[in-house]
């Protein structure tokens, strides 16, 4: 007796594509990704990271460079290491980097965000600022990549291969690393105490759990998805930290359905983007307690007034009026808006399943963009 055997079902595990088998696999990936790397004595994490502590005491600012979706990871770290760390992060899409003449480039630490470790743009990026002399660090999946030979240290996200064009689980552990990190820049520059640092890896340490709740909601995620995947257009909109999980979601969304998608800080709703709202259009709100509430509440009221269905994204206690469904977010400080984000992973591999979409090949891209 023989079995038909797929190498490529195989390798899907049961699951009809790699996206979703890489969106379930994250609460596995984030353990990979904080395995080993909190120290709760001291309050601190442990990255075992060769660039000298006495250059990171001393660094004035941080370049963060990076494409697509590491890009958005890398504004959801400016928005984590400012304010914990006291310290000016400047995030550029890779293509557009430049260093500037005068520039104060030995008090600066650029770092690359690269799943892959081999965008071109990524990499061309880190070869204008090592010119200028400045020290370089990658934060990537990817052990042996092209990045991680020409940086001058590298930390790994431990997220495991990633197949799907679209990346899910790299994006939530990138996130998680670049967060370890700035408690041990805030440690090392005294800007973290070991009270605060043991409360934000406690959070850390609860991510797994807090996706895998998401997950179990996946029912809810598929029906609203099947309920909208005729839309128009969908908009996404969040404040502080949700702003880049916006940007994020829409960019999943069109990649995967060709939907037309986008993100916007809420603020900025008013400021033009309002046009284009009508009841035809979703709106995906993020209600994330940790930026004016008030403020995201009367975004989402101008665009319900105007006919727009809201899925608003809120915790226990958030304002959830004007919104016409609610996905339920469980409380994590910090990294509320990178659990949400997976409601929406799930949301826009649903949208594209119903339009049949080639999820994990979308046309025109490929999963590694090493041309500049
Ligand atoms: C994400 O879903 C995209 N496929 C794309 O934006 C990707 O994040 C970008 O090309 C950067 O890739 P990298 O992380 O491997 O550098």
């Amino acid at each position: 007796q023989t079995v038909d055997w797929d190498a490529s079902a195989a390798g899907k595990a049961g699951h009809d594509h790699y996206m979703h088998k890489e969106i379930h696999e994250q609460p596995t990936a984030l353990r990979q990704a904080i395995s080993g790397r909190v120290d709760d004595l001291a309050g601190n994490a442990s990255l075992n990271i060769d660039l000298d502590d006495g250059f990171l005491q001393t660094i004035d600012e941080i370049h963060i460079a990076a494409c697509g979706t590491s890009y958005h990871a890398g504004l959801y770290a400016k928005e984590l290491i400012e304010p914990l760390v006291d310290i000016s992060v400047r995030v550029d899409l890779a293509s557009e980097y430049e260093v500037y003449d005068g520039h104060n480039t030995q008090d600066t630490l650029v770092v690359a965000v690269t799943q892959s470790g081999e965008t071109a743009d990524t990499l061309s990026a880190i070869r204008r600022a090592k010119a200028s002399g400045m020290t370089t660090f990658a934060v990537t999946n990817t052990v042996g990549s092209t990045i991680t030979r020409e940086v001058d240290d590298s930390l790994f996200i431990k997220a495991g291969p990633e197949i799907g064009v679209a990346a899910t689980k790299t994006f939530v552990s990138q996130v998680t690393a670049l967060a370890l990190f700035a408690t041990y820049l805030g440690r090392l520059r005294g800007t973290i105490s070991a009270d605060e640092g043991a409360d934000i890896l406690e959070d850390i340490r609860q991510l797994p759990s807090a996706v895998q709740a998401i997950l179990d909601e996946e029912a809810q995620i598929r029906r609203l998805a099947a309920q909208y995947s005729d839309s128009k257009a969908f908009f996404f909109i969040g404040r502080g930290l949700a702003q880049p999980v916006a940007l994020e979601s829409a960019l999943k969304l069109k990649e995967i359905s060709y939907a037309h998608a986008e993100g916007f800080a809420a603020g900025e709703l008013k400021h033009g983007p309002l046009a284009l709202v009508t009841e035809n259009t979703p709106v995906l709100a993020f209600l994330n307690q940790s930026a004016a509430p008030e403020e995201t509440r009367n975004n989402v009221k101008e665009v319900e007034s105007r006919g727009a269905p809201v899925i608003g994204l809120a915790t226990d206690g958030a304002d959830e009026s004007f919104c016409k469904h609610t996905i339920d977010i469980p409380e994590l400080g910090r990294l509320e808006p990178l659990v949400a984000n997976v409601a929406l992973q799930l949301f826009a591999y649903h949208v594209a399943n119903e339009m049949g979409r080639p999820i994990d090949k979308p046309r025109n891209l490929a999963k590694s963009v090493t041309v500049g």
